[in-house]
């Protein structure tokens, strides 16, 4: 399948079974702005349904943001009406992020800041640089967080911490975000950070990928429910992977003692 990479404000490269997609607004600190969510909608859609992909690295162009927030430049003048086409669009791309059946590795290499922090938290986990910052800051702009930081948040880090951080708006540095596990690893500079994401990925593409997109999706969608609920929901996709060739091939490698060959079948 080929994807469509003739975008104005990202870039997305497919290489040894690893996704890369940057965006592109450096300038800008990589603002998201209408286009840019447009497109990240467009390529992440194309996603949903391209085989072969172990693993995305999502990261921002430049050294000094991953992504610096929503565009305030185009937020200035919008209505009620229209920020509500805006917000839709960023939870729309949030949403997805969430769905692709691949792990998202969040690489935030400088500021993660309002938009920006929301799109990492979509992702399946967050690598950070040493130098990241990462805040929630809309109440000094007079807003509140719009691409879902009201609500995922608060399941990252715990409600009280999400609470203190978004009515102050003030910036979480990279040790805070690795404490609060808001960030899983930090590395030196961006070239480490992406150097580890590709390893991580390496070592999913090794797994059956077929458990793993499964598992992605029974853990985002236990979110919102009950244990019960959640638990039953787990039982029905454990029975079900019963039936694929990879369950087979892994286990009957394991009993052969040698390594499976994964079809993600
Ligand atoms: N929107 C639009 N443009 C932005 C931007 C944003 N969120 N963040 C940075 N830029 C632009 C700046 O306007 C500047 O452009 P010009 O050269 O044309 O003036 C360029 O990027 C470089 O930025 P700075 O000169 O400000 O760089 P700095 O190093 O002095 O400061 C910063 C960096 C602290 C990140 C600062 O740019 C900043 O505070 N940015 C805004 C952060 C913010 O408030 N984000 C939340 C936005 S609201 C939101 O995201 C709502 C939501 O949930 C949907």
């Amino acid at each position: 399948m080929t994807i469509q990479n003739n975008y104005e404000t990202l870039n997305l490269e497919i290489s040894d079974s690893i996704a890369y997609l940057t965006v592109t607004r450096e300038k800008s600190l990589n603002a998201l702005n209408s286009t840019m969510m447009t497109e990240l909608k467009s390529v992440l859609t194309e996603l949903l349904s391209v085989k072969g992909v172990s693993g995305m690295v999502f990261t921002g162009a430049g050294d000094k943001a991953f992504i610096a927030g929503a565009d305030i430049k185009e937020m200035l003048d919008m209505t009620t009406e229209q920020a509500h086409i805006f917000g839709k669009l960023g939870q729309d791309v949030t949403l997805l992020f969430e769905t692709v059946p691949f792990p998202v590795i969040a690489c935030v290499n400088g500021f993660a800041l309002g938009g920006g922090c929301e799109m990492a938290m979509a992702c399946d986990f967050i690598y950070a640089s040493e130098t990241a910052v990462f805040g929630q800051p809309e109440v000094k702009l007079g807003l509140i967080p719009g691409f879902g930081g009201t609500q995922r948040l608060s399941r990252i880090i715990g409600r009280n911490r999400a609470k203190e951080l978004m009515y102050t708006g003030r910036n979480m540095d990279a040790a805070e975000a690795l404490e609060t596990g808001l960030a899983v690893k930090l590395f030196q500079d961006k070239e480490q950070l992406i150097a580890a994401a590709v390893e991580t990925i390496k070592k999913v593409g090794r797994v059956g990928p077929l458990a793993v997109s499964l598992a992605k999706k029974v853990m985002n969608s236990g979110n919102d429910l009950t244990v019960e609920e959640g638990l039953a929901h787990e039982l029905d996709q454990f029975a079900a992977i019963f039936g694929s060739q990879d369950k087979k091939e892994g286990t009957q490698a394991f009993i052969e003692k040698r390594k499976p060959v994964f079809k993600g079948l």
